[in-house]
């Protein structure tokens, strides 16, 4: 009945892709290269995002054989890339990072299946009005969790705003929950320059020197910039300054200027901030050594047990694409 009556109204059918029931269109809001929205399996709700690029091609579609064959090779490739980084990210397990759950390609389009976040609403420009106590807790969560991608050479290559997902604990404060790893790539199997995507106000040196096609290894720690980046944020809700000439503080630091940041900031933080937009990653710190210079002791008796988070490691089962889907029946998402 209800779902007759939702067709009625919208002119949209309910379907499923791989067992995974979506009720309501999928859109295109605060999307690149994908629609999304959520889906239901074994009673659960999901967030699903379907890949609008590579497209596998249709069997019954009129091409040249030789096109097939070559839109079949970049597909295999694109996919077992991806599949490679997001099994990465599983190993690392970290409870902040949003896990790729299924993977798959239905009839000819890739989905991305994770668990679903529901955010609390507070803008990620607005965490620095918090009390000190709160912006800690989030600057020691994302640098743990980008050390222990870090550990599986996973590169983030899109760490931003829009890819940080604030979320309520059950305590009263919010956590935060590191989503998107459509531009992530281990370090030993970078993307072609070309393909390198994500935000220029993020990017660190050595990948606009890649994107140029220097001789240069973008390497975890080209993370630690944009991270320097989002610090600089949590800490006073501005970016760092890097003078009207540049059009992003990458280039600037690569010019040999000095970053500008706050005066806002606490003198510890400013001199921690100021080490993690260093030009060359060799004197940058890596993620570990930001975690503990915030104070960070052992991960377990610092970031586990402050933040209350849902998405435990329990009952995992392996799925058709070889990713690994949690069973655990939960209360809702929070
Ligand atoms: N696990 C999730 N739960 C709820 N909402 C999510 C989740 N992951 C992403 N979103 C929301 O979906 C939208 C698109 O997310 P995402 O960042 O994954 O795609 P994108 O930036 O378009 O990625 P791409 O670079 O692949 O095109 C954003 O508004 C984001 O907040
Ligand atoms: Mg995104």
């Amino acid at each position: 009945m209800e779902i007759k009556s939702s067709i009625k109204k919208s002119g949209f059918s309910p379907y499923a892709v791989n067992g995974f029931v979506i009720r309501n269109p999928l859109t295109t809001n605060n999307a690149g290269n994908c629609t999304w929205g959520y889906a239901e399996k074994y009673g659960r709700q999901f967030f699903i995002k379907q890949f609008l690029n590579p497209k596998f091609p249709k069997p019954d579609a009129d091409m040249y054989e030789s096109t097939r064959a070559r839109m079949v090779e970049q597909c295999e490739k694109w996919y077992s890339a991806h599949s490679r980084v997001y099994k990465a990210i599983l190993e690392c397990g970290g409870s902040n990072i949003v896990n790729p759950l299924d993977f798959f390609n239905y009839e000819n389009t890739y989905y991305l299946v994770t668990e679903k976040i529901s955010s609390c609403g507070v803008s990620f420009m607005d965490i620095y009005k918090r009390s000190d106590e709160q912006k800690q807790v989030i600057l020691k969560i994302l640098a743990y969790e980008i050390s222990r991608l870090a550990e599986k050479n996973v590169i983030h290559s899109d760490l931003k705003p829009d890819n940080l997902i604030l979320k309520e604990t059950v305590d009263g404060f919010f956590t935060v929950k590191i989503i998107d790893f459509d531009a992530s790539f281990l370090e030993n199997e970078p993307p072609e320059p070309d393909d390198l995507t994500g935000d220029q106000v993020y990017f660190s040196p050595e990948m606009i020197l890649y994107m140029n096609e220097e001789e240069v290894t973008v390497t975890p720690k080209s993370d630690v910039f944009a991270l320097g980046v989002l610090f600089h944020i949590i800490l006073c809700g501005k970016l760092p300054g890097c003078g009207e000439v540049y059009d992003c503080l990458g280039h600037a630091v690569l010019n040999g200027d000095k970053p500008q940041i706050s005066g806002d900031i606490d003198k510890g933080l400013r001199e921690i901030i100021g080490d993690m937009l260093c030009a060359d990653p060799e004197k940058r710190p890596d993620a570990f050594e930001v975690f503990r210079r915030l104070g960070g002791k052992t991960p377990e008796t610092s970031v586990r047990s402050t933040v209350k988070t849902s998405s435990e490691k329990s009952d995992l089962r392996v799925t058709q694409s070889g990713l690994v889907i949690n069973m655990k029946k939960s209360n809702g998402d929070k």
